[in-house]
């Protein structure tokens, strides 16, 4: 699968550098894919119920009801109508890229099964209704679509009276089917709505509304695309003839040329092949299983933090079980957990400054354990020198900065940048093992794991629990949000901030004196900046 996945990412990368240089990363539609697939349903939405104020079931009304609007009511009804039309085909687009970007940042495996598999129905349910929405206007290109359609039901075995006699003869059609119809039209994006909220129950805090800047231009694109090029009809249907000349709207009927070439069952057996392959992808290959974060209980103070920023819903908060004066313990659900360590990073018991005792944190992960780290910091810093002698928290998902040849430098790998407790960093800082601290995660607004960087970013700047400490001098840590593309401008900035190190005074951060928090080096990058 990788050798699909590489190329694929790396045009992601690309693709998302370009837009971040245009862009906020809140604004960057490529982070917010999923996001904007429920901004286009909420305008389908009201646009639909406009339109339907002016709707009429009928055979022959239903094509001229949508010409009224389109013509004699053009500035509201009109507009109305091309937004439902624009806005369906955005959110195919959508949920079409918004497919292949978790397919090439290898997130739909392990865990993220649920959310991968539960996108499929998502998928069918949008085509039913786009397809049953074309079928509505009753113009040529309706009649063509419900004639194709119809066919391809029939091969099913499922109705005793073939779909397609309604559309043999202009009489054999009745107002009752419009109704049905219609019905379909309105019940299958109410069904999505239910499948889209099971789509995201193993997500924490789903982002479901764009931010206003994105909202705002996804709209007005909507309206100045309904008043450039408005949607229109292409002349009444007429069962006695075949439609000649169509155009068809490639993002919902671009099946159809097919159903001339292929028969009905082969088209059948190809769609639920794939259906059933795009479903399957999760375990092919499966993916290797991971030991899942751990709550030891003597030391956990029931603080909910752990539970807050786990960005998997994957931490729940129970009655206490063990008898301590805590109200409440935090209970991993090893099915949800990733195992990205952002637990571990909230945990307020996670400080590497205790030497009485084991290393041992309220949760952790086993195979990548706070114990561990700190031995593996104070490995690799005793072969560290120099004046910029620099210490890198990688995560394994963005820029990796190890490989490289500058004096001084020890690089440590993490799943996530979040999974480093901030009291870590006053550690190094505080005990001279590093002259600087460089926390090298996802581009901002791009995290693998969704919130590494904004949780890191928040407590580095005191905002969220728990707060990195305020005598850690800022000007001594340096963040780099970059993708594994953008090795190049990631390097420039680390060799950047050596160099800022050097022009410090020595003693900077080593003494315990409260020093006024500044703002960190923060470096958002990419290749093509
Ligand atoms: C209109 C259709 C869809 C909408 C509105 C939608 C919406 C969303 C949203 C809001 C998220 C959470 C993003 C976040 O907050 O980080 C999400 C995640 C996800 N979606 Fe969809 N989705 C749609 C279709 C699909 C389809 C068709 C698939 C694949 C078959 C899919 C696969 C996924 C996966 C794998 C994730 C989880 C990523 C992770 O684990 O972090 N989605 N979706
Ligand atoms: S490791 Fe990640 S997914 Fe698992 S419980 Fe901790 S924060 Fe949640
Ligand atoms: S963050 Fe630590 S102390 Fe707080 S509830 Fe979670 S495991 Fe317990």
């Amino acid at each position: 699968m990788t050798i699909i996945q590489r190329p694929l990412r790396a045009c992601f990368f690309w693709l998302e550098g370009w837009l971040d240089r245009i862009f906020p990363p809140a604004w960057n539609p490529l982070y917010h894919l999923g996001t904007l697939g429920f901004f286009y349903l909420w305008v389908v939405t009201v646009s639909g119920i406009y339109v339907y104020i002016f709707f009429d079931t009928g055979t022959t009304e239903a094509y001229d009801s949508i010409e009224y609007m389109t013509y004699e009511q053009w500035y509201l009804a009109g507009i109305m109508r091309s937004l439902h039309r624009y806005a369906s085909d955005g959110m195919v687009l959508m949920m079409g890229v918004h497919m292949l970007r978790e397919f090439a940042l290898d997130r739909y495996r392990g865990k993220h099964w649920f959310t991968w598999v539960t996108g499929l129905p998502v998928l069918w349910l949008v085509f039913i209704a786009g397809i049953t929405g074309y079928w509505l206007v009753w113009d040529m290109l309706a009649q063509y679509v419900a004639q194709a359609t119809s066919e391809w039901l029939d091969w099913l075995p499922i109705f005793g009276v073939p779909v397609v006699r309604n559309f043999l003869a202009p009489n054999l059609l009745d107002d009752r089917f419009f109704t049905l119809l219609t019905f379909i039209h309105i019940a299958v994006p109410i069904i999505l709505l239910f499948v889209l909220w099971i789509h995201l129950q193993r997500v924490s805090r789903p982002e479901v509304n764009p931010a206003r800047g994105l909202a705002l231009g996804t709209l007005l694109m909507l309206v100045v695309l309904s008043l450039v090029k408005p949607a229109e009809s292409q002349g009444p249907a007429n069962l006695s003839q075949v439609p000649a000349e169509l155009g068809l709207d490639w993002f919902y009927l671009f099946a159809y040329p097919i159903m001339d070439i292929w028969s009905s069952g082969a088209l059948w057996v190809f769609l639920v092949t794939l259906s059933l392959i795009v479903a399957a992808l999760p375990w092919l290959p499966p993916m290797r299983r991971v030991p899942v974060a751990r709550v030891d209980l003597a030391n956990c103070n029931g603080c909910t933090r752990c539970a807050e920023d786990c960005p998997y819903s994957a931490v729940t908060m129970q009655p206490r079980s063990d008898g301590l004066p805590f109200e409440r313990e935090a209970v991993v659900d090893p099915a949800l957990c990733v195992a990205c360590g952002i637990c571990a990073g909230a945990c307020p018991t996670s400080t590497p400054f205790r030497r009485t005792g084991e290393l041992v944190p309220g949760i952790d992960l086993p195979s990548r354990s706070l114990a561990d780290l700190r031995t593996r910091i104070e490995t690799a810093v005793a072969d560290l020198s120099g004046d910029a002698r620099l210490l890198v928290f990688g995560c394994d998902h963005g820029v990796d900065l190890g490989r490289q040849d500058l004096p001084g430098l020890a690089t440590l790998k993490l799943p996530c940048v979040a999974a480093l407790p901030p009291a870590f960093i006053d550690y190094v800082i505080s005990r001279d093992l590093a002259d600087g601290v460089v926390l090298a995660g996802c581009r901002e607004g791009a995290c693998y794991y969704r919130f590494g960087t904004e949780w890191t970013q928040e407590r580095i700047e005191r905002r969220r629990d728990p707060y990195l400490r305020a005598r850690v001098p800022r000007e001594r840590l340096c963040t780099i949000w970059a993708a594994p593309t953008d090795r190049a401008a990631a390097e420039r900035a680390l060799r950047a901030f050596a160099a800022s190190l050097e022009s410090l005074p020595p003693d900077l951060g080593r003494t315990r004196q409260r020093a006024t928090p500044a703002k960190p080096q923060v470096e958002e990058l990419s290749d093509h900046g």
